[in-house]
């Protein structure tokens, strides 16, 4: 097969939002313990890979400009490390053509690179087929990343350990969302850093999937530090349903029964604040 293989898979990478974002503490190894609600907006970039000559990764898109196309993107470090994985399985992965329109904002919380890496691995294990187990492609998915096992999966559910541990309780949610980002990247190392947990400390007990009210994103004041301009943002959503940070910010949410709300809303939001990215979508 060469490049004008017909063989190509798209995929979408969806917005992840972390509905609840609770830290449990740090770890020895410096990572925190998480427990969170996850679910997907229906925006997102969109990933297309095919067999090629050599890798290759292309980036179109709004926000093309702000990711790498080299190796410190890890849509392509996905694939090196796949790679790696099939060889251990005396298997073959053939370089790719990797196409990413990158609509969604860097840096802002909502998966980006972890969803773009997810989409890939989703879309290889797609094009060439391994004997690979479950249990392996999760490690495997967390090695690139704590977000990308989630983002793997593509569904609502509760994230425990750094992103490890995933269950599917029954939630009943609202079903559009409203997202609005200052268009300024926020680093997430540089927010846990905010936090100022030390190593082996407890901070707050886990979440109740049943108990909606009680759900918070523990990052939201570290994130305002480094970015007071969240506060601004968390305001301006404040005529929904629930309204919280994603991640480690700068992305701010709220939620609506339906999708008429939420584009009246966002509506609202892009005419008084032109320089945000701000988009209503529903919320899967
Ligand atoms: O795994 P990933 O590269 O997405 O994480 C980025 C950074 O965020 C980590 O290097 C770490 O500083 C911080 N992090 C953390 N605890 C988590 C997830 C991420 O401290 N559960």
């Amino acid at each position: 097969m060469g490049d004008g293989s017909l063989n190509a898979i798209t995929e979408p990478a969806f917005a992840k939002i972390n509905l609840a974002l609770h830290v449990l503490g740090r770890r020895a190894d410096g990572y925190h313990e998480l427990d969170s609600i996850v679910a997907f907006a229906s925006v997102g970039d969109l990933i297309t890979v095919k067999e090629a000559r050599e890798t290759v990764l292309e980036i179109s898109g709004p926000f093309a400009a702000a990711v790498p196309a080299n190796v410190q993107n890890i849509a392509l470090q996905a694939h090196a490390k796949l790679k790696l994985l099939y060889q251990s399985h005396g298997a073959a992965l053939p370089p790719v053509h990797i196409h990413l329109v990158k609509n969604l904002p860097v840096a802002s919380g909502i998966g980006g690179g972890s969803a773009d890496a997810a989409a890939v691995l989703r879309a290889l294990l797609k094009l060439f087929p391994a004997n690979l187990s479950d249990d392996e492609i999760a490690q495997y998915a967390l090695q690139i990343g704590a977000d990308v096992p989630v983002c793997f999966n593509q569904k609502t559910c509760r994230m425990q350990g750094v992103g490890e541990k995933l269950t599917f309780p029954k939630l009943d949610l609202p079903r559009a969302i409203v997202l609005a980002n200052p268009n300024l990247p926020l680093s997430t190392p540089d927010v846990f850093r905010a936090l100022g947990l030390s190593i082996c400390q407890s901070y707050n007990p886990p979440l109740d999937p049943k108990n909606q009210l009680t759900w918070r994103n523990d990052l939201t004041a570290a994130a305002i530090k480094c970015r007071p301009e969240i506060a601004q943002v968390l305001a301006a959503l404040k005529p929904c349903r629930m309204v919280r940070m994603t991640g480690s910010g700068a992305t701010c949410f709220g939620l609506f029964e339906n999708i008429e709300e939420a584009e009246n809303l966002a509506k609202s939001i892009a005419g008084d604040y032109p320089a945000w990215w701000v988009q209503a979508a529903r919320l899967g």
